[in-house]
């Protein structure tokens, strides 16, 4: 058994100032490196490829409202594009997936970092081969602070009381190298879990609340995550989620099971203080969704609580945050997309991302507020559907028996939506602040490199 990684916090080469507003902007460096790490327990070691030579990469840590730079450096052998995934970036820096830095190159992307505070990621969306870069390694987390968060009383200080955990699943071969998505047309749903680079690690806790930002990073598993004594009672133990894809809910939602899918993030406070001197594991639930599981996909790690009493300054404050809903669309769907396969290919109302001619499939004016109806086409799988730029409120989910209707969803705004097998959901979101040409996509990330993917153009106003 092996403790629990935490990804180092990313630090700014320098400050520059922003030539147009005079406001200071951060400036970072991220090279894009290969390196070798021994992965799987007792086996040889793996080839990765990850931001600062780390999978997942380094941590960054940004104060609402504080601009940032940062130079992505090439120096592996495939070309990237990198995405920062909840940002909402201005398009020539949002990862277009056709525009890729190739080997060599570097590129440097602008943050305007304004949203409230949230867990973002940044992970590669170079076109065709998104799903082999995230899983060799190119994804990590960015995390945006703010003084009307701080001030709640929340567990804090990253790496002690605010943990990430970014969640994988990847195959091995019997050498400890990894085994490829690259051949895959379906999905590869991975027998080894990993959280932060390490699979089914342990980490020491004292007796207190603990916050804990989930991030699904694997290609195609949905984790059902769920918490229990190692020993004694198999019950599930009750936490609370306090916060989503966009920051806080509105309120702390109290569940025992958490559904987690491909680039969702559900942030939860769990409090270990009833549990001294035991451990609690974190288990993940089969069957779910159109997974594929194997022996060992129920276990997600462990934590060992220590018998040591200590003081829990935290609270979690039965109010969280005013959400900036968007104003309430019409009754009826602007938009209806259906992601399914069209002769054997994974599609969007029948268009795929290379039929350049056809694939803008929205043309939406910018400070609108649209309703979209997003329709599991069909045939077992799960599609969790991203779009970029805007934060939504899912507004409709169609009962399925594959999953409960759950509590917390509904309660902060998104950006990824989980459509379970047969389900259809409707989300609402305010198209702005900027316009420009945008991606959206199944995040099942063999899925979007085949053709799963579209774009909607957020237009001008004309004065
Ligand atoms: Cu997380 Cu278009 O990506
Ligand atoms: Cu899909």
């Amino acid at each position: 058994q092996f403790p629990l990684p935490i990804p180092p916090v990313k630090t700014p080469a320098m400050t520059i100032t922003n030539p147009v507003t005079g406001n200071p902007i951060d400036y970072y460096e991220v090279h894009i490196n290969q390196f070798t790490q021994q992965v799987y327990p007792g086996k040889g070691p793996a080839t990765l490829v990850g931001y600062d030579g780390m999978s997942p990469g380094p941590t960054f840590l940004i104060e609402r409202g504080r601009e940032s730079v940062v130079r992505f450096v090439n120096n592996a052998t495939m070309d990237n594009s990198v995405h920062l995934h909840g940002s909402y970036s201005r398009a020539p820096w949002d990862g277009w997936a056709e525009d890729v830095t190739k080997a060599g190159e570097f590129k440097d992307y602008f943050y305007p970092n304004s949203q409230a505070a949230r867990f973002l990621w940044y992970h590669d969306h170079a076109i065709d081969h998104t799903a082999e870069n995230a899983y060799f390694g190119q994804a990590g987390g960015y995390i945006i602070h703010d003084p009307a968060e701080d001030s709640l009383g929340l567990p804090s200080g990253y790496g002690q009381f605010d943990i990430p955990l970014i969640l994988s699943a990847k195959q091995y071969k019997s050498d400890g190298s990894l085994f490829s998505p690259a051949t895959e047309t379906d999905s590869l749903y991975g027998d080894v879990i990993h959280v932060n680079g390490q699979p089914w690690p342990y980490f020491n806790v004292q007796p207190r609340k603990y916050r804990f930002r989930f991030l699904n990073a694997a290609i195609s598993r949905t984790f059902q995550l769920y918490f229990q004594r190692q020993t004694g009672s198999s019950a599930r133990i009750p936490f609370q989620v306090i916060a989503s894809d966009a920051g806080l809910l509105s309120a702390p939602a109290t569940t025992s099971d958490l559904y987690v899918s491909m680039a969702e993030r559900y942030e939860v406070v769990f409090d270990f203080s009833p549990f001294a001197g035991q451990n609690i594991t974190l288990r993940n639930a089969q069957d779910v969704g159109a997974d594929d599981d194997y022996l060992h996909t129920n276990k997600v790690m462990r934590f060992v609580v220590s018998s040591t009493p200590v003081s829990d300054p935290s609270t979690v404050p039965s109010a969280l945050a005013t959400i900036k809903w968007p104003a309430p669309a019409g009754p009826n769907p602007d938009h209806h997309f259906e992601f399914g396969r069209t002769n054997g290919q994974w599609r969007i109302n029948g268009v795929g991302f290379s039929d350049v001619n056809n694939r803008v499939l929205a043309n939406v004016p910018r400070g609108s507020v649209e309703l979209w109806e997003l329709e599991n086409g069909g045939g077992g799988w799960s599609h969790p559907i991203h779009i970029h730029l805007v934060d939504f409120r899912v507004v409709y989910r169609s009962d399925d028996e594959d999953r409960p209707v759950y509590n917390y969803e509904s309660q902060g705004l998104k950006d990824v939506v989980w459509l379970a097998p047969g389900e259809t959901v409707r989300v609402e979101a305010h198209y702005a602040p900027w316009d420009g040409v945008y991606m959206f996509h199944c995040h099942n990330l063999i899925h979007e490199d085949h053709e799963m993917m579209a774009a909607f153009n957020v237009t001008k106003l004309l004065d």
